[in-house]
């Protein structure tokens, strides 16, 4: 890599992270094995969360690469620290389109640990599937 693309590189980390809007705490989920690009726009709300069996409300806005199909999910999750899921919940897209503007609602997991992640990401499901947006919030 040439100093250029380095230095573009940067700026585009840079903008990039200035960009992102979410509850405070959040991060890209490199931590979590996954590199890809951050959400645009994600809100949950309460925070913090409620107990367990309450639903928590994530507002996401998100463009994206390329339509959805019936097989690109929004996918809410809570993991351990170390990424072992502990409940999640998967929903539908509308087919063919290239932003995403809605709420989704999760319900709080029994069993939390102390500490735990709230992953929110945009997949595809299935075969060859693979993540297209994610962030992931630390908690507490
Ligand atoms: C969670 O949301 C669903 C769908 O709106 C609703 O049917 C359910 O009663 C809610 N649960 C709680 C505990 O508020």
């Amino acid at each position: 890599m040439n100093g250029n693309l380095i230095l573009i590189s940067i700026f585009l980390l840079l903008t990039r992270s200035f960009t992102v809007k979410a509850n405070v705490g959040w991060s890209d989920c490199s931590f979590n094995a996954i590199d890809v690009p951050i959400m645009d726009a994600t809100f949950f709300s309460p925070d913090p969360i409620g107990p367990a069996g309450t639903n928590l409300s994530v507002q996401v806005t998100q463009s994206l690469i390329k339509p959805t199909t019936r097989f690109t999910k929004l996918v809410i999750q809570f993991t351990s620290v170390k990424g072992t899921p502990i409940g999640h919940s998967r929903h539908p897209l509308v087919e063919s389109i290239d932003k995403i503007d809605d709420t989704f609602l999760a319900v709080v997991p029994q069993f939390l640990p102390a500490n735990y992640l709230i992953k929110v990401a945009v997949v595809e499901v299935g075969l060859g599937g693979y993540t297209w947006n994610c962030i992931l919030f630390h908690r507490p």
